[in-house]
């Protein structure tokens, strides 16, 4: 799954610290602490008809992954919308919007990790692109196809995957591995060998699980977040489960049971729910795109219609 230029997005205004820049203009110090030691948390959202779904979510574990990381300066989150809405009007956006809010530790008055060389407070970029759900083209007929990294995630002693953190090395790592199998993305282990997610998005299967349904009712399954971020695309469909009666469990999932899962689809911000057709050459469930799959897609849809924060009027 690449991405491709989306030529609507040629003239972007970058907000940086309250400023508004072309794309091509946009830049940081070399100073900045981003560039120093990756040393930020971000947030990617979704604007749909004029509403940010989530968006207090979003901002709450902005704000969670900088008090984790001792930020001294947190912008509070009116000063956030206020910055976000002045992105989207620069941009007069009002759907199909992805925004990734990126806040770092800011300018070092000389290079190094020690967070005292920051004296400037923090800085914040509002990146606001025209970009559908991406995994859309990616789906077709035949759903993702993913293959296992090699890449393990950390556990919460290591780098806690509970802050939202712009070290994406990790990530990228197990990208490259799927780009190299021909994969849409990559699935990553735990430090124990349990699914933790893939490698941009979490991952949920579905399939009888009597330990906990007592029968051969579909149960929808994902791991805990002991090895992947509070995913919130992840605690809406959770949700969705609850509210609608659909049996639904955290646990440790080994790859056996994913490859014998009777469904499997990946949630997050930037793809929404997309269902996968096949893992490491084994086809899930009968290769075509399960019937649980399909109606917690069409509830994420709805949901997305009714809950949102209006920022555009
Ligand atoms: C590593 C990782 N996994 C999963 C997700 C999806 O999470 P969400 O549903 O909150 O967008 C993200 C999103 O930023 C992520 O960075």
């Amino acid at each position: 799954m690449q991405q491709k230029f989306n030529e609507k997005n040629r003239d972007l205004k970058i907000n940086i610290n309250g400023e508004l820049i072309h794309r091509d203009e946009a830049g940081i110090s070399p100073f900045d602490s981003l560039v120093q030691g990756g040393d930020g948390v971000w947030e990617g959202l979704r604007v749909y008809d004029g509403t940010i779904f989530k968006l207090d979510e979003h901002l709450e574990r902005l704000r969670r992954s900088a008090k984790a990381l001792a930020f001294t300066q947190i912008p509070t989150r009116d000063e956030l919308v206020e910055e976000i809405k002045k992105t989207l009007a620069a941009n007069d956006m009002r759907d199909g919007v992805h925004i990734r809010i990126t806040l770092s530790r800011g300018t070092k008055i000389t290079s190094g990790m020690d967070p005292r060389l920051n004296q400037a407070g923090p800085t914040l970029i509002v990146l606001a692109e025209h970009k559908p759900p991406v995994y859309r083209d990616a789906e077709g007929s035949s759903g993702l196809t993913l293959c296992t990294s090699s890449i393990r995630r950390f556990a919460p002693d290591m780098m806690d995957p509970n802050i939202h953190h712009n070290n994406l090395i990790q990530s990228i790592m197990a990208k490259i591995e799927a780009n190299a199998h021909g994969a849409d993305d990559a699935l990553m282990l735990d430090q124990r060998g349990f699914l933790a997610e893939a490698n941009a998005t979490h991952v949920f299967i579905v399939s009888p699980y009597p330990a906990h349904a007592g029968d051969d009712t579909p149960v929808v399954q994902t791991p805990t977040t002991a090895a992947c971020p509070e995913g919130i695309t992840r605690q809406t469909i959770i949700d969705i489960c609850h509210e609608h009666d659909i049996p639904c469990v955290e646990r440790d999932i080994s790859m056996t049971h994913v490859y014998n899962a009777d469904e499997c689809f990946t949630t997050g911000t930037m793809g929404e729910l997309a269902w996968v057709g096949k893992i490491d050459g084994r086809v899930i469930g009968d290769g075509k795109m399960g019937a649980v799959t399909k109606r917690l897609s069409e509830l994420f849809v709805e949901k997305t219609k009714s809950e949102g924060v209006r920022v555009v009027s």
